[in-house]
């Protein structure tokens, strides 16, 4: 067996609680919920209170349908033209720009609408509020009614602290006021990414906040207190088998790791096929309480330089609660969301730890 994505669902549960804003937060379930698995993530966040989601992928939006019942808002982040199964399972949908306005509005009738904001991320939605005017005076002219029931944007900058958040943020203000000025009303308005809702609570005005990385327990940003973001996940792996090293030997691909003293290597279980970024390598690893370097990382191995302390028995962490996902965002091995979006689902084990 090869390596482990171990889960602690009441951490996770507790994490949830602690980070939502109550009755006001959509939980982002993306990517397999952040590949914390979308099944699990969704039941355990309505544990936690959370009745919203939001998800790129239909197929999800639908499987959360399944599980969640009527009570729960659903809603897809990026256009669709599945607008059977939206109607079918009631699903809220995006609408991206003018073209797709254009091209969809009879089959938008009926359906719950979220207008999308592009803002300075500029990945998907309305440039500006001209238009908004253009679908608006369309409307009125092809006698199209659309139901605008959501308001959004995405931040790109919100982590960031060298002011462009700011200008972000306000041309988004601007954009929901002008929004307004022209008789739309929408119900649901939502922004706020992690890093923006630490940085600034909800927004006046706004419903929603419309959260990720933080309510899986990593922090959006450095600067915060590990106390206040749980991580509910370890990532572990078995050792093979121990190389002895002498000075001057070479090991992995393209002589990856070098000995520069007569060493002992443990090759564990575990490599960048399995999700663990090639970043990773010379950062530690954790065993038996310890820190281990690692030497080099292949597709479906790992070389950690050890000591005789290190038995064959141990297993070899490279997440756990003093190995934060979050620490790793800050040493520039890869954004929390691409470390956890990295992990391979099918080649490493799952496990639940389930309070009992
Ligand atoms: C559209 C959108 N909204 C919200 C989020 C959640 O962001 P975070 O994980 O930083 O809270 C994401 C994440 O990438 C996103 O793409």
């Amino acid at each position: 067996m090869g390596g482990i994505f171990q889960i602690d669902e009441a951490q996770f549960i507790k994490q949830a609680k602690q980070f939502q804003l109550p009755g006001q937060t959509i939980a982002v379930v993306k990517n397999n919920a952040y590949n914390y698995g979308l099944e699990f993530a969704v039941k355990a966040f309505a544990i936690s209170g959370i009745r919203a989601f939001a998800t790129t992928s239909v197929d999800d939006a639908v499987k959360i349908r399944q599980m969640c019942g009527d009570s729960a808002d659903i809603m897809l982040m990026n256009p669709t033209t599945d607008f059977k199964r939206a109607r079918m399972f009631n699903l809220d949908i995006t609408l991206p720009s003018p073209g797709y306005y254009d091209t969809y509005k009879e089959e938008l009738q009926g359906l719950n609408i979220h207008l999308e904001y592009a803002g300075l991320f500029n990945r998907s939605g309305l440039a500006d509020i001209t238009e908004l005017k253009y679908i608006l005076e369309d409307m009125k002219q092809s006698g199209i009614e659309l139901n605008f029931k959501g308001l959004w944007t995405h931040f790109g900058y919100s982590d960031e602290f060298d002011g462009i958040y700011e200008t972000e943020r306000a041309n988004w203000l601007q954009f929901v006021k002008d929004v307004k000025t022209l008789g739309v009303e929408p119900s649901v308005i939502h922004a706020q990414n992690s890093a923006s809702y630490v940085r600034d609570g909800l927004f006046n005005g706004h419903s929603h906040v419309r959260l990720g990385i933080g309510l899986y327990g990593s922090k959006p940003y450095a600067d915060l207190d590990d106390r206040d973001f749980i991580q509910p996940a370890v990532l572990s792996a078995p050792i093979i088998q121990f190389r002895s090293l002498t000075a001057g030997m070479t090991l992995g691909y393209g002589a990856a790791f070098k000995a520069d003293s007569d060493c002992k290597v443990a090759i564990v279980d575990i490599g960048y096929g399995d999700g663990v970024l090639r970043a990773r390598a010379g950062f530690e690893c954790e065993i038996g309480g310890r820190t281990y370097p690692i030497a080099a990382l292949m597709m479906s191995h790992m070389a950690v330089l050890v000591d005789d302390e290190v038995t064959a028995d141990m297993d070899v962490y490279l997440y756990n609660s003093r190995l934060r996902i979050d620490k790793y965002t800050e040493l520039g091995v890869g954004a929390n969301s691409e470390q956890l979006g990295a992990l391979n689902y099918q080649s490493l084990g799952r496990e639940i730890i389930y309070d009992v």
